[in-house]
């Protein structure tokens, strides 16, 4: 059982949009009524093709609204007023039209209209045909959501009511409400880092080979993304670092994008003097071309022999942080295929960081390319794990379990 107490005395609004997982809402409903959570109920008008009214209202014990339009249902609670009770709003299940109505800021239907009028943390759980949730359009829009502020959590990735196989399965009900249970403003925790300055480093490095080619690895950025996003919604200053390919992000965090090991280098240590606190999660490449050719290689040029590149090695870019001694608390990542935790150790102690997070790359199921992962962390004090789930949670659960360190030690060299 996931831990809920935050739950406890929360307003909850459930947004149901309409797609097949919208007949697992019953339950989530239960659930969080169980956790202690007052819940109303929006459904968009899809949305009853899947679920009854009579059913969440049955568990939620709140009349259902549907309609912007309703009179009687105004006249009781008008929607401005719906939109202020939230602490939290969740939309499960997201559907790929609901994704894009909120993507485009509509306000065309009442769930949408409640999204926009509400001060409150929005997260979203989409839930389509894999296909679907592939498709560019949708990925701009999730982009979108998330750069606007919404948490995105899951979708999960398996059998689907269609047929098909792959991501797009609805988070669990049981995930989901873990998920809303550790959310930053829903605790004590917003607000502990305001007054500190984060600088996270995200995404994987590229090395030219030459104009068509490069080195580089499968990070995609989305935990130290989801990190730099936890940062900022506990009230820190962030600086976000981050190598190709990185979704966009809040317009509130400071962005600078950067190709190179060396360019990550130079523009960490531009803005070093800013930061209190550095956490490391790119996977910078370890080394470069000696030459990155200026014109395309040529395969005849190698047709007798094989080819052979040189490498020249990168800087350690969280090593000469440690080294600069400008910032108070450095925290870095380790992607380990093998002796997973002692690597990570061994890690921690070789390059003086104050902690360590380090994820088991072998299971190819999380981590790298995945919305989900699984990991430790390792620091002066002890060892937590923090089991597969989405990006979005871990990065709450490390800004967590790291802020009374980050306290200890900004206030202690301040
Ligand atoms: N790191 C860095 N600069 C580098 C390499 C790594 O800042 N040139 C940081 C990463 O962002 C991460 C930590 O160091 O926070 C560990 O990265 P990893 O690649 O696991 O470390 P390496 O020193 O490259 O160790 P390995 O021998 O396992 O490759």
């Amino acid at each position: 059982m996931p831990e809920t107490s935050n739950l406890s005395g929360q307003h909850i609004l459930l947004g149901i949009s309409g797609g097949i997982a919208a007949y697992k809402t019953p339950i989530l409903v239960r659930r969080l009524v169980e956790a202690g959570a007052s819940v109303q109920v929006v459904m968009t008008a899809n949305a009853h093709q899947f679920v009854t009214a009579t059913s969440l209202q049955a568990v939620s014990g709140n009349p259902v609204r549907d309609d912007l339009w309703d009179a009687a249902a105004e006249a009781a609670m008008g929607h401005i007023e719906l939109a202020r009770w939230a602490d939290q709003i969740l939309i499960a299940p997201a559907t790929a039209s609901m994704i894009a109505r909120l993507a485009t800021g509509e306000a065309s239907d009442l769930l949408s209209t409640l999204c926009l009028a509400s001060p409150a943390p929005v997260s979203v759980a989409p839930a389509m045909n894999q296909q679907m949730y592939q498709h560019p359009a949708v990925q701009r829009n999730l982009a979108s959501l998330e750069a606007d502020g919404y948490r995105i959590i899951g979708p999960d990735s398996g059998d689907q009511a269609c047929g098909d196989q792959g991501p797009g399965r609805m988070t669990e009900p049981e995930d989901l409400l873990s998920a809303l249970a550790q959310h930053p403003l829903s605790g004590d925790d917003a607000g502990s880092l305001t007054g500190c300055t984060v600088m996270v480093t995200t995404g994987p490095t590229r090395e030219a080979i030459d104009p068509v080619r490069y080195i580089s690895n499968h990070s995609s950025g989305l935990q130290g993304l989801a990190i730099a996003e936890s940062a900022r919604r506990a009230g820190a200053t962030v600086i976000l670092i981050a190598g190709p390919g990185v979704p966009s992000a809040h317009w509130q965090i400071e962005r600078r994008d950067v190709t190179t090991a060396q360019e990550m280098y130079e523009e960490v240590h531009n803005s070093l003097p800013a930061a209190d606190i550095f956490i490391g999660v790119a996977a910078v490449a370890d080394y470069r071309p000696a030459n990155s050719e200026a014109q395309k290689i040529k395969r005849h040029r190698h047709a007798d022999s094989d080819m052979k590149l040189a490498l020249v090695e990168n800087p350690d870019i969280i090593a000469s942080v440690v080294q600069s001694g400008q910032v108070k608390v450095v925290v870095g990542f380790a992607a380990e295929t093998n002796d997973t935790l002692n690597n990570a150790r061994e890690k921690r102690a070789r390059k003086g960081l104050d902690a360590i997070v380090v994820n088991d790359v072998s299971d190819r199921s999380i981590g790298f390319n995945s919305t989900n992962n699984a990991v430790t962390l390792i620091h002066e004090h002890g060892e937590v794990a923090f089991g597969t789930q989405p990006k979005t949670v871990i990065a709450d659960q490390l800004i967590r379990e790291l802020t009374p360190i980050f306290t200890a030690k900004t206030a202690q060299k301040l």
